[in-house]
């Protein structure tokens, strides 16, 4: 799943916000950043060319995530984490970043409380987390296919989970009740640009979490043509342009 998910849907989807969460963890020149829910180390590649001097911890709480990104990106301290119990110590960090990681965190006020423990005084935490599931084209489209190909039973994971937490008084009062201060609340609309409709439909059928639920329905490597074919019906069959909107968030530990 990592290879499949960075080759088909880094580039389309995840890259445009990396490069954006990188431009603005630069402008905070931190020295020790943690990064959670690093994947396959999209943001942290980024965040290392960015912050050539800093001290950078790049975490997930999947091993193979892991194991795939330290190949990829070597120069940060890989380490497996659960970002909902972190175990660093207490003001350790100057940045927390985490991209299109919070929405899968079963207690967010309890995970925000973790990072402002582990960052300093003034210290931020940088996150993204997508908008509404009609904000982004792609994905819309996706659940669009699923409704018809399983009228019955339509996967929705990518209407549950990436884009459940799109409400932004809702992620103000979380960050607000763990202690943090909202220093900065944007809501940034950026193109990604995918080779295919076909290297989309691979990528969410076989490398995202909707693979799970393709398989509780059959064999997820069935779903990839009809999917490639509704895709192209809505796109065409040439490069697709991903227009997509997500929160980005730069919350503050306050100081004393
Ligand atoms: C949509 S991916 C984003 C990955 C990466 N930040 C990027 O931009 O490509 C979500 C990531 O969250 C990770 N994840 C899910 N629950 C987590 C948790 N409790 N702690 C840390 N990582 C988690 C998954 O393993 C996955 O790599």
């Amino acid at each position: 799943m990592p290879q499949i998910y960075d080759l088909r849907l880094g580039d389309a989807v995840f890259a445009p916000y990396g490069a954006d969460l990188a431009c603005r963890a630069a402008a905070l020149a931190p020295q020790r950043v943690l990064e959670l829910a690093a994947g396959t180390g999209i943001v942290t590649t980024r965040l290392v060319a960015a912050l050539p001097s800093a001290e950078i911890v790049a975490t997930d709480l999947n091993p193979p995530m892991v194991d795939y990104a330290a190949a990829k990106v070597p120069g940060p301290r890989w380490e497996v984490a659960d970002a909902q119990e972190l175990r660093y110590a207490d003001a350790s960090f100057d940045l927390v970043v985490c991209q299109f990681g919070v929405m899968f965190l079963p207690d967010r006020v309890d995970a925000f409380r973790g990072v402002l423990r582990v960052l300093r005084a003034g210290g931020s935490f940088l996150f993204n987390a997508w908008d509404a599931l009609d904000t982004h084209v792609v994905e819309a489209a996706v659940i669009d296919a699923m409704a018809e190909l399983f009228p019955q039973d339509p996967p929705d994971f990518l209407r549950r989970v990436p884009h459940g937490y799109a409400d932004v008084d809702r992620i103000r009062d979380d960050i607000e009740a763990a202690g943090l201060e909202v220093a900065e609340l944007e809501r940034v609309e950026l193109t990604g640009h995918a080779p295919t409709a076909a290297a989309l439909a691979e990528g969410y059928c076989l490398g995202t979490p909707l693979r799970f639920e393709l398989a509780e329905r059959g064999e997820p490597a069935d779903v990839v043509a009809p999917l490639t074919a509704a895709l192209t019906k809505r796109f065409g069959e040439g490069p697709v342009e991903v227009a997509m909107s997500a929160h980005v968030v730069r919350a503050r530990r306050p100081t004393p």
